[in-house]
């Protein structure tokens, strides 16, 4: 409790955490890159990035581009954070909300591509409608994204890996619709970059098979 607590306080302090009382989390809607990153990069959105360990990756490993991890959980948020700040990444940045929430945080049009990285799986019938890749959720996102943004998803979880795709196939037609079960052993392995996120690392060493789809909104 007291590390949980002093990682709250550092994150008051910190310029790459977005979270309520700061006066860019009033503001942000519309402004990313004007008045945070100050360029005009493309950005990508990691929607439930817990440790932050991808985003972190992605901005290593992409400089021309901006990254913004968003999760409910600070103390997570803070690991990211702190890697970033060791390693001088100024492309990345952690937003403290609740996804639902994101339309409050982000024009029509402002994000160019999303990674949606081994949500909670919410197994129960009466919690379909709060996974992450549900179509209310999937609606939300098709609002913020650019014209022909790619969503990508990867999870170790085959019924929800197989119930996001019914979604696709039945509810919520979209373009350029393509999948994997075997993420290491496809050809869409390179769209990944090698970065494992925490919870990838965990189940990969269950030996689960990590399963992936990517799609551009219609
Ligand atoms: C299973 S963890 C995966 C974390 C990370 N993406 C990984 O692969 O290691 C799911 C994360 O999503 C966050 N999360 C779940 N529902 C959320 C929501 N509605 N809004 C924001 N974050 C959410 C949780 O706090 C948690 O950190």
């Amino acid at each position: 409790m007291r590390k949980k607590l002093k990682r709250f306080a550092e994150n008051a302090n910190r310029e790459n955490i977005i979270e309520p009382g700061k006066p860019f989390f009033e503001n942000a809607k519309g402004k990313w890159n004007e008045i945070f990153f100050k360029n005009d990069h493309p950005i990508t959105v990691e929607l439930g990035c817990g440790d932050g360990e991808y985003s972190v990756g992605l901005a290593e490993n992409q400089k021309d581009r901006n990254y913004i991890g968003v999760d409910l959980k600070g103390d997570r948020l803070h690991q990211g954070s702190t890697y970033a700040i060791e390693n001088g990444l100024d492309n990345v940045a952690f937003l403290r909300t609740q996804i639902l929430n994101l339309e409050n945080f982000f024009d029509q049009g402002e994000i160019d591509e999303f990674w949606l990285t081994f949500p909670d799986p919410r197994p129960r019938k009466r919690d379909i409608k709060r996974r992450l890749s549900s179509v209310r959720y999937l609606e939300l996102y098709r609002k913020l994204a650019k014209p022909n943004a790619w969503f990508r998803f990867k999870t170790d979880n085959t019924p929800l890996f197989e119930f996001t795709l019914e979604v696709l196939n039945q509810e919520f037609p979209v373009i350029d619709l393509e999948y994997t079960f075997d993420l290491y052993q496809s050809d869409m392995v390179d769209d990944h970059f090698g970065i494992k996120t925490k919870y990838e690392g965990i189940w990969t060493e269950k030996g689960e098979q990590i399963k992936y789809l990517k799609f551009r909104f219609n």
